[in-house]
């Protein structure tokens, strides 16, 4: 069931006719090669190639083939060569000579480009919406736990920030996800159909009626690039990379924050699992999948990125690599999309635990170093007295608040009972642009 048979007098070889059909991936393409194929006929009717009653006949098989495969009666499967040829044997089948017409001025090379990019477009909509959620979730989550928290650097506790205030900054880098998506459905927005094989066509077809009637901005400028761009997946598979990241960052500290070592939280019975063996084990294999999900949508970049590499113009069918990657990555991400934004839904916060992390770990030894410099003395030197405090305290393992002002004073004689208020954890977040991190 071929659609090139003419100049060929032998079969292909068994092993390389399953080695070559993409129709096991690319049947999700289905929905968007029916409708650009009725965009297309529907042009080629105004354009009076095809008479009204043609382009009526092959609709109208489409819509049935589209009817049947959507109520099970019609199977993807068989031995078809990719998912084109499927609709288009099976259309010929369904209404006869007329389906043959189907493919005048159209090459599968636009128009597995353009159904490509019309599902590109729709799943990334899809995607958008999903991390919407997330970021719902997220300020929800922050809105009930404003919280005062130890912040780290290096993994050390360093200042005090709040709860709320460090998931929003997961919130930030999600909003820049959405942003790089919307930018990548902005740049892939222009259709390839019609651009034919490689050289457009003969007929004085209409690019941008179909363009228009598929909901695109506008058509391709360039034949040969309209059918071999395969931009715009390195595009999104780079920004589910750069989602993945932040996925994974956000994963690394719940599984940190749920283990006994930090306790600030407790994930759901519903995102953990059990141990075969050691009864009283509940990890976070939700948290833990996401972050090793994102070697493999880091391998989909690498994949097609090498697979385009030193391609030369225009179509070729190293191309069809281009799918599995796509579409595996975009189940990825959008699958770890939906477990975080479950996960943060569903985890109880610990606040005694959290709210204790900055007392112990000189989270205020900044504070003592500004209280100085409000005090006339330079920053650097502030910094050195300030850094003398913390090693009286640690040998003497007290927090800098449990020194007596008498012990203050034996650093620098300008320390005075407010230097208390200055360096509490709650007031000093009062203070100057410190204000905005409670403000969350
Ligand atoms: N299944 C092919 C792909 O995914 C469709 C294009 C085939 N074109 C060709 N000239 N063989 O790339």
């Amino acid at each position: 069931m071929k659609l090139w048979g003419g100049r060929f007098k032998e079969e292909v070889d068994y092993l390389m006719n399953q080695f070559n059909s993409s129709l096991p991936f690319d049947k999700r393409l289905f929905p968007h090669d029916i409708k650009a194929s009725i965009a297309h006929v529907t042009m080629l009717c105004e354009v009076d190639i095809l008479s009204n009653e043609e382009k009526d006949k092959i609709v109208y098989g489409l819509k049935e083939i589209k009817e049947e495969v959507d109520n099970g009666e019609l199977k993807i499967e068989g031995d078809y060569e990719d998912i084109h040829s499927f609709i288009e044997l099976n259309l010929i089948e369904k209404i006869g000579p007329v389906g043959k017409k189907v493919h005048t001025a159209r090459s599968r090379n636009d128009q597995v480009a353009v159904a490509m990019k019309l599902f590109a477009k729709e799943e990334t909509i899809n995607l958008i919406e999903r991390l919407n959620n997330l970021k719902d979730a997220l300020k929800i989550f922050g809105d009930e736990n404003n919280i005062i928290m130890a912040g780290y650097t290096h993994l050390q506790r360093a200042q005090t920030v709040t709860l709320k205030y460090h998931m929003m900054a997961y919130f930030e880098m999600f909003k820049r996800d959405i942003k790089r998506l919307e930018n990548s459905v902005d740049i892939l927005n222009e259709s390839p159909l019609g651009c034919c094989a490689l050289a457009g066509t003969t007929y004085s077809i209409d690019r941008d009626f179909t363009a228009r009637n598929l909901g695109f901005n506008k058509k391709v400028d360039n034949f040969l690039d309209g059918i071999s761009d395969r931009d715009y997946i390195i595009e999104l598979i780079s920004a589910f990379s750069i989602i993945m990241m932040h996925l994974s960052r956000l994963s690394e500290e719940i599984i940190m924050w749920s283990s006994q070592e930090f306790k600030f939280i407790t994930l759901d019975d519903k995102y953990s699992t059990g141990s075969s063996i050691m009864p009283q084990k509940k990890n976070p294999d939700g948290a833990e999948l996401i972050r090793g999900k994102t070697g493999r949508v880091y391998g989909s970049l690498m994949s097609i990125l090498t697979t385009m590499k030193a391609l030369p113009l225009a179509y070729n069918k190293d191309m069809q690599e281009d799918k599995e990657q796509f579409f595996d990555a975009l189940d990825t991400v959008s699958n770890c999309v939906v477990i975080m934004t479950s996960m943060i839904k569903t985890m109880k916060v610990n606040e005694k635990n959290i709210k204790d992390s900055v007392k112990m770990g000189f989270l205020n030894a900044t504070e003592v170093a500004d209280y100085l410099v409000n005090k006339g003395i330079s920053f650097r030197d502030a910094h050195e007295i300030s850094g003398n405090i913390v090693l009286y305290c640690e040998e003497k393992n007290i927090p800098i608040e449990k020194l007596s002002i008498g012990e203050f004073k034996n650093f620098n004689v300008k320390f005075e009972e407010d230097i208390y208020d200055f360096i509490d954890y709650e007031e000093s977040l009062k203070k100057g642009i410190k204000k905005e991190i409670l403000q969350g």
